[in-house]
């Protein structure tokens, strides 16, 4: 019997991967295994074999490319291709090898190996460390965790939950997607160490309806690890339970999300109290990012120094970035903090699409900053972007070609945020809606004198007065494709 490894990741299927099932399932003597993907997506579908010394791979495989996979013709060692081979996965380290749904898989790669290690130590050490690893959140705010762990467990509750925020809203980013799709016990590896840490005995994953495969195999690993008895933390329950998100970019803000997990519209609630103080119910929750979740287990297996071995002085651990738009290569990226925009889009991106330049790009999602050719330089930490004013959010990195209309693309990230608004506050709710007028009318050749200054007093008012970060950050890609290539809002 010969074994072949197929992804059955969302994007590996939407490149083609079920279609070879659907060829290759009557084939006999050929085994088809169904594995997370490797993110290289620009080579999905990407069809592996076993073979001494590590997997060969066929890139781009379509169903008459079975006798030569069968006769080993064609093939690539999957650790010499360049996209893989250069990064320096942690989180990541397992996928396109295992099954997503298999716990046994899971485990003999190291999994849970966090998780009886953090149930062997009181909870302050626990908290202790994630202190030392220096981990971030990487939802987007990059808070400390252990500090909102502390927080939490410090509280005195008879209820405290733990969320895992899955709405993964931003344009462009799947990292949470994949972790869902294909290593779901992973996550709740990480949520139970939390659970403990803090004592909570009850938790969500809050996950983007339009991730429907994701609930599903997510539903199936929850069953499968109740019945192995994971779910319960030295003899106490833990129930986690999956729920399916209301299908709007805000629910992504934590204390949206915890209104719409209680069965509300999901409108931002005014901080503080903060959620580790007063969440859920008006319980202690932790609401993390599912990376940040899935971070955790490796942090509690190998050691907080470990994690904060890597990376740079202020961004510890590694990066998932998420490289898209009009590059030769898209993909998904795990690699220590620190190296520039230019290399990973060089490096790993391939550099530009076939007949595609270069014209900016941006990190961090619909509230991101744009970045033109001269400044590519910039290190991939929070510090560096933060002192530029700019975001690294969820790892989102989408690059623009020079067809690319920067007025209209500035309108639409209004009018995103315009359409996206809970409408708590003035500033984002009202403000946005105009930032979108003032562009339209300047795109219909109806602009005013005045009218860029008049922006960048609104951008002003929203930046300082904004409820959160959706109206605090929404000028921030018309403000800096402003800077960046003015004429192209002088035009009229
Ligand atoms: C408009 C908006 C959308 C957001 N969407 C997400 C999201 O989809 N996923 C996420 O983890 N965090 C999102 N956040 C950040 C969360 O509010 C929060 O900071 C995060 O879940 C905390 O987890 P972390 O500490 O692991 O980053 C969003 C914030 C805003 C303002």
């Amino acid at each position: 019997m010969t074994r072949l490894y197929l992804s059955n990741d969302t994007s590996a299927r939407a490149a083609g991967a079920d279609r070879l099932a659907q060829a290759w399932a009557h084939v006999p003597d050929v085994e088809l295994v169904r594995t997370s993907s490797r993110g290289a997506f620009f080579l999905e579908p990407l069809v592996e074999r076993d073979r001494p010394g590590g997997r060969m791979a066929w890139p781009n495989a379509k169903p008459e490319d079975l006798p030569n996979i069968l006769a080993w013709v064609g093939g690539t060692p999957v650790d010499d291709i360049p996209f893989l081979a250069d990064q320096r996965r942690a989180t990541f380290e397992n996928f396109g090898i295992t099954r997503p749904l298999s716990l046994e898989e899971y485990q003999r790669r190291g999994g849970l190996k966090g998780l009886e290690r953090a149930v062997s130590l009181a909870p302050d050490a626990i908290v202790q460390e994630l202190k030392r690893s220096q981990l971030r959140g990487r939802g987007g705010a990059a808070f400390p965790v252990w500090t909102k762990w502390q927080v939490a467990k410090d509280q005195a509750a008879e209820q405290k939950y733990v969320v895992a925020n899955a709405d993964e809203g931003d344009a462009g980013t799947y990292c949470d997607r994949m972790i869902m799709e294909g290593e779901p016990f992973r996550l709740i590896e990480g949520m139970l160490i939390c659970a403990k840490a803090i004592g909570a005995t009850r938790g969500y994953i809050y996950c983007r309806q339009e991730y429907p495969a994701a609930a599903q195999t997510l539903r199936e690993a929850l069953t499968i690890a109740e019945r192995a008895g994971l779910l319960a933390v030295e003899g106490i329950p833990v129930h986690l339970d999956v729920f399916l998100g209301a299908g709007s970019y805000v629910c992504g803000e934590e204390t949206a999300l915890l209104e719409s997990l209680e069965g509300r519209r999901g409108v931002v609630r005014a901080k503080p109290p903060y959620p580790a103080l007063s969440g859920l119910y008006e319980k202690p929750t932790i609401v993390s990012n599912v990376l940040t979740f899935a971070t955790v287990p490796s942090i509690l297996a190998r050691g907080g120094a470990w994690h904060a071995s890597l990376g740079t002085d202020q961004s510890r651990g590694t990066m998932t970035l998420q490289v898209g738009g009009r590059v030769k290569q898209p993909g998904l990226v795990e690699i220590p903090f620190g190296a520039t925009l230019a290399e990973v889009i060089e490096r790993f991106g391939g550099g530009m699409a076939p007949g595609a330049r270069f014209k900016a790009v941006q990190v961090g999602g619909p509230l991101g900053s744009l970045f033109p050719a001269s400044g590519l330089d910039i290190p991939i930490c929070y510090d560096a972007f933060a002192r530029a004013g700019a975001i690294l959010g969820h790892g989102g990195i989408v690059v623009y070609d020079d067809a690319t209309d920067m007025l209209d693309l500035a309108r639409h990230f209004m009018a995103f945020t315009a359409d996206e608004s809970c409408g708590k506050c003035t500033p984002c709710r009202i403000g946005s809606v105009r930032g979108r007028e003032i562009l339209e009318q300047l795109q219909a050749g109806r602009g005013r004198s005045g009218d860029l200054d008049l922006l960048a007093d609104l951008s002003e008012t929203m930046k300082a007065a904004s409820l959160c970060a959706l109206g605090q950050r929404a000028p921030y890609p018309v403000l800096t494709a402003i800077e960046h290539f003015p004429g192209e809002f002088r035009k009229n």
